[in-house]
Parts: structure tokens; sequence; C-alpha cells
């Protein structure tokens, strides 16, 4: 038959078989993309544009309002949103889908130390630290929190009261972080209370709350009250090296971090301590199950994978400025600390605080600090309260006051929009 076929019938045949396989290998893709979405939860390369669509069903919240040249500049709050020309160029190595059947127990990890803290959170942030060299992880337990802000009230829970029954005394060197004393008085509790300033403070029985570098005016510090019976948690929420050099690789008894300040996702609310005693890790994870039933898995995930891009862009990219966020972010404080101080030095009317630098251990030179607000003095006469001043040129701050210091002086983030840092610093340099 072979013989008696025209050309023509040959090549038809010859088609045909083509076509048959053909056929084969595009249902054999087809299947392969099928399993991959079901059971593996992984897109193939045709057809996602129906998966992306379902994925940006859900429509984030835009935050703050705009700023304009003339509407009203929040510098209030230390909301970090200057980081995000960063992460809109990592694309999908920051992103994270979580299929609807997934993550839904309460528990994470029962065999772990701390049942509702994510393994791979945990990885994450044991490397980050591996990397920078800003804490010691080796020989500590890490417990996961809804921001450091609720580890802060798991640690002075667990702390308290004093040995006799009595209330501890919750004490920070003024200027101190302004939540300090509104968060440990909240609750009114009869465990502990917020007992001022660490400087004048000569009772007994004490938390002191470290803060370096220090919340409102960039400090470096250690603890200052040196008694036995005094006990320390250190808030290193700006021990990054984009707000000053890594010059020790901290060892204290609780050390708190937050991906807030770190990488800038403060609405992600996860926050991390290291905890060296186990008791008094376990009586924080009691508060933590006791307040919320464990921290959000979600977020914990969304937070591992963010910790893992900054990670990768360390160890496994190439060099270069999108992949690596602490020198994005220390070259961009930098540049706004530069054009800050030289308006402040024009004004002839304010006044910041000394800079400083230091040998960082992570970037292998000397750098200079950069703060990550603004402790801005004024020295204009009449001027007494500050925030009220700066409030009428449409400027919102933070006033001396709440730190435990006069009213000369307020607290300006520096981690804001660059529309509504430029804004500020256009306005400032109209003051005389
Ligand atoms: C010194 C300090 N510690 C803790 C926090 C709270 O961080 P989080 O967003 O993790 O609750 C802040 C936030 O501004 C802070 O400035």
């Amino acid at each position: 038959m072979a013989a008696g076929e025209t050309g023509g019938m040959a090549a038809v045949r010859c088609a045909g078989k083509i076509g048959v396989a053909a056929s084969v290998a595009v249902n054999l893709a087809f299947l392969v993309m099928y399993i991959r979405r079901r059971y593996l939860g992984g897109g193939g390369s045709g057809g996602r544009r129906s998966d992306d669509e379902e994925i940006t069903v859900v429509e984030p919240s835009q935050g703050k309002p705009p700023v304009t040249h003339d509407s009203i500049v929040n510098l209030d709050h230390g909301d970090p949103t200057m980081y995000k020309g960063f992460w809109r160029k990592t694309g999908n190595r920051a992103t994270i889908a979580i299929p609807g059947w997934q993550m839904m127990s309460y528990f994470s990890d029962l065999s772990g130390f701390c049942w509702f803290l994510e393994p791979g959170f945990e990885r994450e942030v044991r490397r980050l630290h591996r990397l920078v060299g800003n804490a010691v992880v080796d020989g500590y337990h890490l417990l996961v929190g809804t921001g450091s802000t609720q580890l802060f009230q798991a640690a002075i829970y667990a702390l308290s009261p004093a040995e006799d029954g009595t209330p501890m005394s919750v004490v920070s060197p003024a200027p101190y972080y302004s939540s300090y004393p509104s968060v440990t008085n909240f609750l009114n509790s009869g465990l502990y209370r917020w007992d001022g300033d660490a400087n004048t403070f000569e009772g007994s029985n004490s938390i002191e709350l470290v803060c370096s570098p220090n919340n409102p005016d960039g400090g470096i510090r250690k603890a200052v009250i040196t008694s036995k019976s005094g006990k320390t948690i250190h808030d290193f929420a700006y021990y990054w090296p984009q707000y000053a050099p890594i010059t020790e690789t901290a060892a204290h008894d609780i050390m708190m971090f937050t991906v807030s300040k770190c990488t800038g996702h403060a609405g992600t609310r996860i926050g991390w301590a290291l905890v060296k005693d186990t008791e008094v890790a376990q009586k924080m994870i009691k508060f933590i199950e006791l307040n919320t039933i464990g921290v959000s898995k979600d977020s914990q995930l969304r937070a591992a994978k963010i910790l893992k891009a900054i990670c990768d862009g360390y160890e496994l990219l190439p060099i270069g400025e999108a992949n690596r966020l602490f020198h994005f972010a220390q070259q961009k404080m930098a540049e706004r600390w530069s054009k800050l101080r030289a308006t402040v030095a024009a004004s002839g009317i304010f006044s910041l605080p000394n800079q400083f630098s230091g040998y960082c251990t992570f970037a292998k030179e000397t750098v200079t600090a950069n703060p990550p607000f603004a402790w801005l003095r004024c020295h204009k006469d009449g001027v007494e309260d500050l925030e009220a001043f700066l409030r009428k040129h449409k400027i919102f701050t933070r006033g001396g006051p709440r730190f435990g210091v006069d009213g000369r002086v307020v607290r300006v983030s520096m981690l804001d929009t660059d529309e509504a840092f430029n804004v500020f610093i256009d306005r400032v340099a109209s003051m005389k």
C-alpha cells in the first residue's frame, strides 16, 4: 500500500501523525498544569491571567490620604511607608498567595516551644539576625507577637509582680518612647505600673525599657539601672543598618524586634522577641495565648517571605541596589537627613541632636547614623509649645511632654512618603 501512495497522501499521513503527537503533548501539558494547580497550589505559564485576576479581587486599602502642597502633613506617627519603592521592584520574590483551604487551624507547631510560631517564620528571623549580626540567636527562644507592642505587654506581664507581690515599676530614661507609659498603665494592672524616668528612679523592683537606637532622639543606649533586682527589656525596633551602625551582636535577656521598622511592613503587625530564660518565655507565650490565642499565621507567612527576600537579596542574588534592602533604605535615610540638616541649619531657629558615626560590622565600613525620627528643638522666642506652633503650619508632630521632657522639642517621623517629607522640608525652610 505504501508503494501505491502518492506523495500527497504520505504527506497527509505524516501530518496526521504529527497532529496526534501534538495533541497528546498539549493534553499532557494541560494535565500537568491541572495537577500542579490543584494539588501543589502552583500556576503554570499559560492561563495565568484568570489566576491573577482572582488573586487581585482583594482590594487593599490606601492607608493615609495623599499629601499635597497645601494639605496637612501628618508626621506624628512613625508610619514607615518610605520603603515602598524597594518592595515594588521585588515583585513575586516578596509575594504570597494563600489558597482558601490552607492555614485554617489555630495551631502552627504543636511539637515546638511556641505552638503558634510558624517554623518558616522562625527560620527566616534567625537567618536574618545571622546575616545582619545585630543579635545573638543561638541559645534564645524565639517568640512571635502581634507587633512588638504585644510582646512588650507579654514581657512586662512575665517579669511581674516583684518577689514580695508588689507591682513592678516600669521605667525608661527620658526622653522615652511615648507608648511605654500609656500601654503600661492602660489596664491599671496590679502587677506593674509606669514609674517614669529611669534616671531619677530611686526604688527597687524595676523593669527598665532600653530602647536603642532610642525613639524619639536616636541615641544609642545602655541600661541605666544597674541594681541586681532590676530587670531589662531591650527594644531593638530600630537596631537595623539603615538607622545606625551595627556595632555589636546584642545578647540581652529579652530583645524585641519588629518587621514594622525593619522592612516597613507595619500593617502586617508582626514582631518577635528573643528570650533567654525558659520560664519567662513560657509566661510570655501564656500572655499571648490568653490575649489573642496566638498570632495570625497569614501574617507570619507574609513576614517570612519578606524576610526571605531580604536574606536572598544579600546571600543568593547578584549584588545590586534592587536586591539589597538595607543599602536602599540607608541611602534613602541619608538623603533625607542631609536635606533636613541643611534646612535646619539655614533656618536659624531650629536645632537637631549631633550626628554620630561608627564602624558597622554589617556594612564593613564607618557609617553615619540616620535616626528614624528627627528630635527637633525650637529656639525662637515665645515658642514654648512647638507641637502647637507647627500645627499652625499644618505639620502634625508629637511634642516633648509625651516623651517626658519639655514642649520646645518635638518628634518628627523621618519614615513617611517622599511627598510628605518634601512638603515638610519646604514648610520648615519657610519658617524664620
Ligand atoms: C521603639 C518602638 N518599639 C515598638 C514599636 C511598636 O512596633 P510594632 O509595630 O511592632 O507594634 C514602635 C513603633 O513605633 C517603636 O517606635
